[in-house]
């Protein structure tokens, strides 16, 4: 046996520590922590509305104007150091009565889902003058300037979510702002999409898929969610649907999808896991979010969040009226790397398109 082999493992692991190096025998431990999935990263947790309101209403006070930096609490997971999720961040935002949060942008890509909203409530994103209605989203891709303009008399409130979890860990983060309150607004509204989403586009852009600002109006979206109550939906989401891309036809954002779900009265759902992590928001109803063994009882308006690879399955509580969630997931980022994966079988996408209509039940 050699002298270097002798000095034994503790001292030449200390020796490799001391060069910047690391044995591949000290990782043993990471992987066998590794075995049947990951640990869910931060825990299960409910923000309820009524809290968050009323710290919303006091930070109208705490910070009385809105200048580049927002009114906006973020949910913090109990299990986190930072974030909601391991990779995203959701918070609730309000504005004073004829406020401006001034323009700025940043590579964290956003959305914002409208609590209380008006056509008078307007979200700038790019030029675009994008209006915020109750349940609207609306995204803002990142590195699109945005400024948000409150034209009413009263207080406005909506949900914003991030992938700055994601962006931080990639180290892909850039700021800044326009030092401006507001930018200036192109003279059509809906000009960038109309003429890039269509038939026909500009040869000389590059692809605007990243760019799109591009607003989802409730009264759109609301009527195709109810209008599918009859059919079966996923056993273990319900009635789901994923806000498309305008221009991809795909996820909502390169690294986030964002979903509308119903919940039909008394319904109750299969438990399953999926390696993305999600964030709720109540749009209306009442219900039971069980994830792993722990009940987040939710209502009207309350957030929660459902870490990666946790079992989770939804009740809605009342036996006569519907229940609508809005969430936030880091899905595409997953799928894009391969790492997209559920269990006990998968979900997404697996049920044939419809070549006979769902609605035609026998040949005429
Ligand atoms: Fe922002």
């Amino acid at each position: 046996m050699s002298g270097e082999a002798s000095k034994g493992l503790a001292r030449f692991d200390q020796e490799l520590a001391e060069a910047a190096m690391k044995g591949q025998w000290e990782f043993d431990r990471l992987l066998e922590g590794l075995v049947g999935g990951p640990r869910p990263a931060g825990v299960p947790h409910l923000w309820r509305w009524k809290d968050v309101n009323a710290k919303l209403l006091e930070a109208c006070d705490v910070l009385p104007e809105s200048f580049t930096a927002r009114r906006n609490l973020a949910f913090m997971n109990p299990g986190l150091d930072r974030g909601t999720s391991h990779t995203m961040v959701m918070g609730m935002q309000m504005l004073k009565p004829g406020e401006i949060a001034w323009s700025h942008r940043h590579t964290m890509a956003a959305i914002r889902f409208v609590v209380d909203g008006s056509p008078d409530l307007v979200t700038v994103v790019d030029g675009e003058r994008l209006p915020m209605e109750d349940n609207d989203l609306v995204l803002t891709p990142r590195w699109t300037w945005h400024d948000h303009h409150n034209g009413t008399d009263g207080n406005v409130t909506w949900l914003d979510a991030l992938d700055i979890g994601l962006v931080l860990a990639l180290n892909g983060g850039f700021y800044e702002t326009l030092g401006e309150r507001r930018q200036p607004e192109h003279e059509r509204s809906g000009s960038t999409l109309a003429n890039r989403s269509g038939d026909v586009r500009p040869t000389w852009e590059r692809r605007k898929e990243l760019h799109v600002p591009h607003r989802y109006p409730w009264r759109d979206v609301e009527p195709i969610l109810l209008g599918m109550a009859a059919e079966d939906g996923s056993p273990f989401d319900g009635i789901v649907l994923e806000y498309v891309n305008p221009i991809t036809g795909g996820h909502t954002m390169p690294t986030i999808s964002c979903w509308i779900q119903m919940l039909r009265p008394g319904e109750r759902t299969r438990p399953h896991r999926q390696t993305s992590s999600g964030m709720y928001h109540v749009v209306r109803g009442a219900g039971t979010t069980t994830v792993d063994g722990v009940d987040l009882e939710w209502t009207d308006r309350d957030c929660f969040v459902i870490p990666n690879w946790a079992e989770h399955s939804f009740v809605n509580r009342s036996t006569t009226e519907e229940a609508i969630l809005f969430s936030v997931h880091d899905i595409p980022t997953l799928e894009a790397l391969g790492l997209y994966y559920e269990t006990p079988e998968p979900s997404l996408g697996v049920a044939p398109w419809p070549a006979v209509p769902a609605d035609v039940t026998r040949p005429r």
